[in-house]
């Protein structure tokens, strides 16, 4: 993992890197607002991983181009949801999922926005990164960051004190830190695995009896959701490779290297069954891979049982 700090060893801000918190901060609360009336499915195509589009994940993808093209340090705006990147000059790369776990819109259960803040052009991989995380709609507004000061939860409010009036702040929300140096809990008590059990395979499925029997299931369906508890009560989250499907579902740029990152960061492991996630090598912007992250116990196992084969 690459450090970002000073040469004191203290932590140093990247006021670009902040900047683009905020406005990922600044947009949650009007994602929230414009969901009601987009839990339909997009007008037309699917995105570049032949995936349904929801008119949910378009809003979302929109506003969050605009705001992080307008961020002076950022080079360019890639998105689970765009084929190709949006220039947006000098800086960075940030790459969005715009609203992770959209399927979850009918239904009304979680989802958020992922972001990962990457040096250089896309596609690179997860050592490029310098921050990430990621923002939950859940009952509360929150967003996991993990920068060069660690990994902190905020809470994001447009009326933090609930008078009526919006108190924010200039960057439209008011950001508060609700949890710091933010480790994964040493005793780890949940799990929560995607994908049929039919397509998983035969490795993955006895790992799986195993983590049964010792942990409790707790699956909602969007990646955020599920690494949230992950991060909150310690544990494991996959979204394994399948027989049909031996990359899995998820995408490496924009949905597994962020995740990987906080979850590195916060003391745990990732792997794509095979060796951490941040080293794996990408060949396209919309490359799928395997994940495994979670407390590295845990995941040590999973690649053992993978070894098997
Ligand atoms: O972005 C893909 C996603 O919606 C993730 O948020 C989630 O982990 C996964 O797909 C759920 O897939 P499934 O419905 O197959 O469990
Ligand atoms: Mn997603």
């Amino acid at each position: 993992m690459s450090s970002h700090g000073t040469d004191d060893g203290s932590a140093a801000s990247d006021p670009v890197v902040e900047a683009v918190f905020d406005a990922i901060a600044a947009t949650a609360p009007e994602i929230r607002a414009a969901l009601p009336g987009r839990r339909v499915e997009g007008e037309g195509d699917d995105n570049p991983s032949g995936e349904t589009v929801m008119a949910g994940d378009l809003y979302a993808d929109e506003l969050l181009a605009d705001a992080l093209t307008a961020v002076d340090g950022v080079g360019a705006y890639v998105s689970e949801e765009r084929e190709a990147a949006t220039d947006a000059g000098e800086g960075y790369s940030v790459a969005i999922d715009p609203l992770d776990g959209s399927s979850n819109l009918r239904s009304n259960n979680v989802m958020g926005t992922v972001v990962g803040i990457y040096e250089g052009e896309l596609p690179a991989t997860g050592r490029d990164l310098v921050a990430a995380g990621y923002t939950l709609l859940g009952p509360i507004t929150t967003m996991v960051v993990a920068d060069a000061d660690g990994v902190r939860e905020e809470v994001i409010e447009r009326d933090p004190d609930g008078d009526g009036n919006d108190d924010a702040d200039e960057d439209g929300v008011s950001r508060s830190v609700v949890a710091e140096d933010l480790t994964l809990p040493s005793d780890p008590t949940v799990y929560g695995f995607g994908g049929r059990v039919p397509d998983w395979t035969d490795d993955f499925r006895a790992y799986a009896r195993e983590i049964e029997d010792e942990l409790k299931l707790r699956y909602g369906g969007s990646m955020v959701g599920d690494v949230n508890q992950v991060v909150t009560y310690g544990g494991i989250f996959a979204y394994p490779a399948l027989r049909d499907a031996p990359d899995g579902k998820l995408r490496l740029s924009f949905e597994a290297n962020p995740i990987a990152y906080v979850i590195e960061r916060m003391g745990g492991a990732s792997s794509d069954g095979y060796g951490s996630i941040l080293d794996v090598e990408p060949e396209g912007l919309h490359d799928r891979v395997p994940l495994y992250v979670g407390n590295e116990a845990l995941v040590d196992r999973i690649e053992d049982a993978l070894a098997d084969d």
